[in-house]
């Protein structure tokens, strides 16, 4: 499936667009299976689209009652954390809208064995979607995703160890970059997705967004290389700033297939 880069004049184009695709892939995936499985991005870009999706606008699109929410990946560090990606999550969105708690599957970054409770998501993931860890993927309806200005996605940074992971779908990561260990979501688990959809803004990105999608290939480098849906759609949504060094024009959101 082809990678879909599109461009918009700045941070809040790029999370209307981001908002209006969350809506339509909620609404067709529960038409098409009876639910939704999304995964939501940490880090500070996708908190305007969580405000979007919690105002009625959108919110009254979306059938919270038949969503369940994961996360990419999160931090060594309690909920009710300021660097918590539950935190960001749970003020912009999920305290404003009905999804039922149950549905709501946090990483508990907290816990002192990380190991475990990265073998505990596993199983809320092997159960939400009726698998076996030993038989097939969780497929995502959506993964939501950032990118970091040294190429990391999730917390799938650089040189570190999570980055060669094929059979585990959560690991926790030690990144030495942040002094600390992370859970994140493996890319197999990513790559098993129906589409993951990439916000990008900020002119700190655009090196890296412009040596991820148009440098060579170096995934070790640039981990959010290794994003290549196996039988699924990749968006980007790129903000004119985060654009700035790639030499191929992004995109027009207008002249789209997705109708978002
Ligand atoms: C995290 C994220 C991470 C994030 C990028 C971009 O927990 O930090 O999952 O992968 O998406 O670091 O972060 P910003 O949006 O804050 O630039």
């Amino acid at each position: 499936m082809p990678r879909v880069i599109l461009g918009f004049d700045d941070a809040e184009a790029v999370a209307q667009y981001a908002a209006r695709e969350f809506v339509r892939r909620a609404r067709s995936a529960i038409e098409a299976a009876g639910c939704f499985r999304v995964a939501l991005a940490g880090g500070h870009t996708p908190r305007r689209v969580y405000e979007l999706l919690a105002d009625p606008t959108f919110a009254r699109q979306v059938d919270w009652e038949a969503t369940h929410i994961f996360f990419g990946d999160e931090r060594a560090v309690p909920p009710d954390h300021p660097d918590s990606n539950y935190r960001t999550a749970f003020e912009t969105l999920l305290s404003k809208v009905k999804v039922p708690e149950v549905q709501v599957h946090r990483m508990e970054g907290e816990r002192s064995d990380l190991d475990t409770a990265a073998t505990d998501y596993e199983a809320t993931l092997s159960e939400v979607f009726d698998l076996s860890v030993e038989s097939s993927l969780p497929r995502f309806d959506l993964v939501m995703l950032g990118m970091g200005d040294d190429g990391h996605t999730a917390s799938l940074f650089p040189g570190t160890r999570a980055l060669e992971e094929t059979r585990a779908w959560v690991v926790a990561n030690d990144v030495p970059q942040k002094a600390m260990r992370r859970l994140t979501l493996t890319v197999p688990v990513l790559n098993a997705a129906r589409c993951v959809m990439f916000t990008v803004e900020g002119e700190d990105k655009a090196a890296p967004l412009a040596a991820v999608l148009e440098g060579p290939h170096d995934p070790h480098r640039y981990p959010s290389q290794l994003i290549a849906p196996v039988d699924g759609e990749l968006l980007w949504l790129v903000a004119r700033d985060a654009a700035a060094r790639l030499t191929r024009e992004p995109e027009d959101p207008a002249n789209s297939r997705s109708p978002s």
